[in-house]
């Protein structure tokens, strides 16, 4: 395992990011879409420092099989879209099947206005979509830690490395 990004550099990053919602959703209210499992510990270091009136939801959708890009496996879900302001939360932008998917549903349902931000983007040439904000770029690789897994381990690390 190589370090990446450690975990200040995460939570400075994050901190800035959140800044940033601060000023966008000023005086607005969101509803906060974080996509299972891997998006919860960065919702939950930006949880810390947002202060615009807010719900969350969560969905579960994941498009990995261990280190294997694979079809989009989601469960049905049941979230009010309709007028309200959207920010889809979700740890890494790989391919951008996941978000494209995500965001074709919700546009169905007439939200008053979506944003998408992850944590990680990877540098892909084919990648089908582009998030509106993402805190690192970053190569090509496959990596873990803070909330991303490899089979359902290392989501505990609290850096990122790539394996
Ligand atoms: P996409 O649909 O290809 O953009 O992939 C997004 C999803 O795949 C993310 O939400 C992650 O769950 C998973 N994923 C993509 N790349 C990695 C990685 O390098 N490590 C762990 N999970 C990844
Ligand atoms: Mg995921």
């Amino acid at each position: 395992m190589q370090l990446l990004i450690s975990n200040n550099e995460l939570l400075r990053a994050i901190k800035l990011f959140a800044d940033k919602l601060n000023t966008h959703y000023e005086n607005k209210e969101v509803v906060i879409i974080a996509i299972l499992k891997g998006a919860v510990l960065f919702l939950k270091d930006l949880y810390e420092h947002i202060d615009f009136k807010n719900s969350i939801e969560y969905v579960d959708i994941s498009s990995y099989k261990g280190k294997i890009r694979s079809e989009i496996k989601s469960l049905p879900f049941k979230i009010n879209i309709q007028n309200q302001n959207i920010l889809i939360i979700d740890d890494i932008c790989d391919t951008g099947n996941t978000l494209n998917y995500l965001t074709d549903l919700i546009n169905k349902n007439n939200p008053k206005s979506i944003r998408t931000a992850v944590l990680l983007k990877k540098k892909i040439d084919n990648s089908i979509f582009i998030p509106d904000d993402y805190l690192f770029l970053i190569p090509d690789k496959f990596v873990v830690g803070y909330g991303l897994d490899f089979n359902n381990k290392y989501r505990f690390l609290k850096d990122i490395s790539t394996i």
